[in-house]
């Protein structure tokens, strides 16, 4: 089943709380929370203690936190403890890949692996059995409202077509009429935020974009 997750880094940031409510009134998925370093990209986002508050109002919502970050090893607790239900890292970073995925499924959580557009897929096969989600980015990451790269959906069907049964995320310029490609390719979660952010009609939407998922 499709999964929506609305990306905060496209809300009001002077109304956090309502336009997290509203997306969750229309009946969002998972949440998608953007952590950027100002080092792994060129913008700097949210921190644990906005995942904290998020946990503590909404604890119903499923947190999914993608850690744009080059050292993501020295925070994965903090956000753990945050509340975040899937935590992603980057399969760029210097650290160890491996070793920080299973810290993040040793404490329950589901761990996600992402990489750029331009990072190759061989690059993650090695860790596929590790990786509850692999997260492929279609813009170059640190800002929202960029448009898709064509070129990451062969990356997708290609990870399919290795056998990959867990979850493939698609995070960047997805819109209402790019997301039945994406599916066909074998896209289970469509990260959103301009597109829905930006609606006159979330729920409208979200009713269509679930459409889309069962008719795949
Ligand atoms: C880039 C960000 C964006 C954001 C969603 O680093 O991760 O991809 O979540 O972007 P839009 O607004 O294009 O849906
Ligand atoms: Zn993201």
């Amino acid at each position: 089943m499709l999964k929506i997750a609305p990306s905060i880094l496209a809300a009001d940031p002077l109304n956090l709380e309502a336009d997290t409510k509203r997306l969750l009134d229309a009946g969002c998925d998972w949440f998608h929370v953007d952590v950027m370093d100002a080092h792994f990209v060129p913008n700097l986002s949210f921190g644990p203690a906005f995942c904290r508050a998020i946990h503590r109002k909404f604890p119903a919502l499923k947190m999914d936190v993608h850690l744009m970050m080059d050292n993501p090893e020295t925070m994965a607790d903090t956000f753990l403890d945050a509340g975040a239900d899937c935590l992603t890292i980057h399969a760029e970073i210097p650290g160890d890949v491996s070793a920080l995925l299973e810290r993040i499924r040793e404490r329950g959580r589901m761990a996600g692996l992402a990489l750029t557009p331009g990072t190759p897929l061989e690059t993650v096969t090695d860790k596929l059995n590790q990786a509850d989600m692999i997260l492929m980015m279609t813009v170059e990451p640190g800002f929202g409202g960029q448009k898709l790269n064509e070129a990451v959906l062969d990356k997708i069907e290609a990870l399919r077509k290795l056998g990959y049964t867990g979850e493939i995320e698609a995070d960047g310029g997805l819109t209402e009429q790019n997301l039945p490609e994406l599916i066909h390719r074998g896209l289970s979660v469509a990260v959103m935020g301009t597109a829905l952010f930006h609606s006159e009609d979330p729920a409208a939407m979200m009713r269509r974009l679930h459409d889309m998922g069962r008719k795949a």
